[in-house]
């Protein structure tokens, strides 16, 4: 099936994976703080150099020319804007980025960006723990602002804050170090995303606005009812409670009980709602992250391997006490790093979310991860990642097909990155660089098989 006609063929990126540069014109970050621990605890590649793009940026954005691209997403490091506490942006950052979208567009590329993913400035932490409190919802709207007024004629399609839900699970990605700060946090997110929604529909300025959403599609381990609603009740949980929110304005009840129950709900002060549902923070669209699909059964027992057979799959050593517990899909295949493939599933994932909102969608996020190292012939033979974006491409026509209004496709991720959580080592890229964990050799950028089989799809957008 062809795709629609402007379909943005693109790939992905964030300011702390790629661009290096990490103490030029920038201010720490929590990315940073958390790399810089990760190097000395694991001996991975820390956010210093990562792959410099900072300084190899003309020499990517020829590549993704070459490749056909349409769009970029890639953020900006709040940090080199702001970079301390004291209120002044930082000229030289700002600039960076006017380059890198000037660059961009003289190659017909439209960014798409992002403004706050995983990299909160430190400065916040140390002032007043980031998001737990207020003062960094007018810090953000202040650092949002000025980005839409540099950058506004630039860029037409920005994300607010790239998955909300995975920093909220995991305390040290905001600098936080309980569960109870983060949740906090969480609902002045969720302010800071009307704030900032509101604020850039009445600037008038021609383009969109969303979140960046992580979602994993969780199949139910069995017919039984109770692995059903188990499943059902983890997407809803960890997907629709934040874009009921974002859409609607409201949290959903069984959503409140869950934080109740857990000793988590969030304080809420008077006004709070009327920002939530003001019509005008309603984002224009979503931008999803999706990568895989989960298996998951209800709780069976202290003993995951005692004498309940439970369904009838391969269990993984991996449970939320108490509530349920995950089990391998023997139809699919996984990589190296145990994130599988299935195309179905993210049909599965649009459709739901397209139902549930008619909103556009672009997917954001979406990639295969591997071991790799450059053969003998000098390519990087990426055959498990083809497949992988063959499977998805199928599952977005399909769910265009279906009604789906899908306006955009950026793998994760254009060139190799610093992963999120495992350095060099796990690469996502359509492009090789190469570097090691220690060794930075020359970053030497390599197309890699998979660039070659995506430049055809875009060329035939089929
Ligand atoms: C997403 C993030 O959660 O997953 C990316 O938005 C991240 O920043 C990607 O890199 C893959 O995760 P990881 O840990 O393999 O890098």
């Amino acid at each position: 099936m062809n795709f629609p006609k402007n379909f943005l063929w693109g790939g992905a990126s964030s300011a702390f994976q790629v661009e290096g540069a990490s103490t030029l014109n920038k201010g720490r970050t929590v990315a940073d703080m958390r790399s810089d621990l990760a190097k000395e605890r694991l001996g991975i590649a820390s956010t210093d150099v990562a792959s410099d793009f900072y300084h190899h940026y003309k020499e990517d954005i020829q590549l993704m020319k070459e490749c056909g691209l349409k769009a970029f997403r890639m953020s900006i490091s709040w940090a080199r804007i702001f970079n301390d506490a004291s209120g002044s942006a930082n000229l030289e950052g700002i600039q960076f980025y006017h380059d890198v979208f000037d660059e961009l567009l003289a190659n017909d590329i439209q960014p798409i960006v992002t403004l706050y993913h995983f990299d909160l400035p430190l400065w916040t932490v140390e002032k007043y723990n980031g998001f737990v409190s207020r003062e960094c919802i007018d810090d953000f709207m202040k650092y949002c602002k000025l980005c839409f007024e540099e950058y506004g004629s630039k860029v037409k399609y920005w994300l607010t804050i790239n998955e909300q839900s995975v920093i909220t699970m995991i305390p040290a990605f905001q600098g936080l170090d309980n569960l109870k700060d983060c949740w906090q946090s969480y609902h002045h997110m969720n302010l800071a995303n009307a704030l900032v929604n509101k604020m850039y529909h009445e600037m008038n300025l021609g383009g969109m606005i969303g979140p960046a959403i992580s979602y994993t599609t969780v199949y139910p381990a069995s017919p039984d009812p109770k692995d059903i609603m188990i499943a059902w009740h983890s997407d809803d949980i960890h997907v629709f409670s934040l874009t009921d929110v974002a859409v609607y304005g409201k949290y959903p009840k069984y959503f409140i009980n869950e934080l109740e129950k857990n000793g988590y709900m969030f304080e809420m002060q008077d006004g709070d709602d009327a920002i939530l549902t003001d019509p005008l923070a309603k984002p224009d669209y979503f931008g999803l992250n999706w990568y895989c699909t989960s298996v998951i059964g209800h709780y069976i027992g202290e003993d995951m391997f005692g004498e309940y057979k439970g369904p009838d799959l391969p269990r993984q050593e991996r449970a939320v006490k108490g509530e349920y517990q995950y089990y391998k899909n023997p139809y699919t295949p996984y990589s190296e790093y145990n994130w599988n493939c299935d195309g179905i599933g993210l049909r599965y994932a649009m459709r739901k979310m397209y139902q549930m909102y008619h909103l556009p969608i672009i997917i954001t996020e979406n990639g295969w991860s591997a071991n790799e190292t450059v053969g003998e012939d000098g390519c990087i033979h990426d055959q498990e990642r083809i497949h992988y974006l063959e499977e998805n491409i199928q599952g977005m026509s399909d769910a265009i097909n279906d009604g789906v209004e899908l306006i955009g496709y950026t793998p994760w991720s254009f060139i190799d990155l610093l992963s999120a959580s495992q350095g060099m080592d796990k690469r996502y890229g359509l492009v090789f660089v190469d570097r090691t964990n220690d060794d930075l050799k020359e970053l030497k950028r390599i197309p890699k098989d998979s660039f070659y089989y995506y430049q055809k799809i875009i060329k035939e957008n089929s």
